[in-house]
């Protein structure tokens, strides 16, 4: 299976950029590639992100973003993944993408999610709680915000001295090696929605850096790489 993925983003596209980067190196062996980068800003990084890798870089309107379904449909978009688009995804697209269309969260849901809990807000949010647990989470997108089935979670900690924006690049970094490797498995079939709502998956996608080393090579031996199924 050769995946077509469209990548939505809003702003910087660090996570675009990191799931570019590893599938560039996986070569040969991605199990497809991004073909479209659309996002609801027209000066949004992630899209010239997009152009430096000679990929098609879309800018949605209000028309454009209604739409969407025709947009994709007609590039033959098998997985739309969501890295820091902050807008619904109309429900014409997440019919259609049922179990093929993702998003990754900037705290561990369900705490810290739904409508309003976008970039900054989830991590003024974490800090102001008190809490001293944060992380990515990697889920299916469904018609409501940071409903859909949790795929893989990572935590971080949160210290003492903490602010909401060293928690944000905490939790970049986690993206940046977790959201990838959910997507890889995604575009390679490994990972599937069944009919009642269930992730299946041949494994357990759930990792803690702390088990497998924090550094990205260390994370990355622990997970199945697609060439290995
Ligand atoms: C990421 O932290 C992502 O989890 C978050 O926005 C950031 C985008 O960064 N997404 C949301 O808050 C969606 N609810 P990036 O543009 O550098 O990838």
């Amino acid at each position: 299976m050769n995946a077509r993925i469209a990548v939505l983003a809003s702003g910087g596209g660090s996570n675009l950029q990191a799931l570019l980067d590893y599938f560039a190196r996986l070569g040969d062996k991605a199990p497809g590639s991004v073909v479209l980068v659309a996002s609801d800003k027209a000066d949004a990084l992630a899209l010239e992100r997009a152009r430096r890798r000679d990929i098609e870089a879309l800018f949605l309107d209000a028309d454009a973003r209604r739409d969407l379904a025709t947009i994709l449909a007609e590039r033959q978009i098998t997985h739309v993944v969501l890295a820091g688009y902050m807008r619904l995804v109309a429900e014409s697209v997440t019919k259609a993408f049922r179990g093929r269309i993702v998003n990754v969260h900037p705290a561990l849901l369900p705490s810290f999610g739904g409508k309003g809990m976008y970039g900054h807000h989830v991590h003024e949010a974490v800090v102001a709680s008190g809490t001293r647990v944060s992380g990515a989470t990697v889920h299916f997108v469904d018609e409501v915000y940071d409903h859909g089935a949790t795929i893989a979670q990572w935590p971080i900690p949160v210290f003492a001295g903490d602010t909401p924006a060293t928690v944000a690049v905490r939790v970049l970094e986690i993206e940046h090696q977790l959201y990838p490797r959910v997507v890889a498995e995604l575009a390679a079939g490994r990972i599937t929605l069944d009919a009642t709502g269930r992730v299946r998956t041949p494994h357990d996608l759930i990792a803690f850096p702390h088990f497998v080393g924090s550094d990205e090579a260390g994370a990355a031996d622990a997970w199945p790489s697609p060439q290995e199924h």
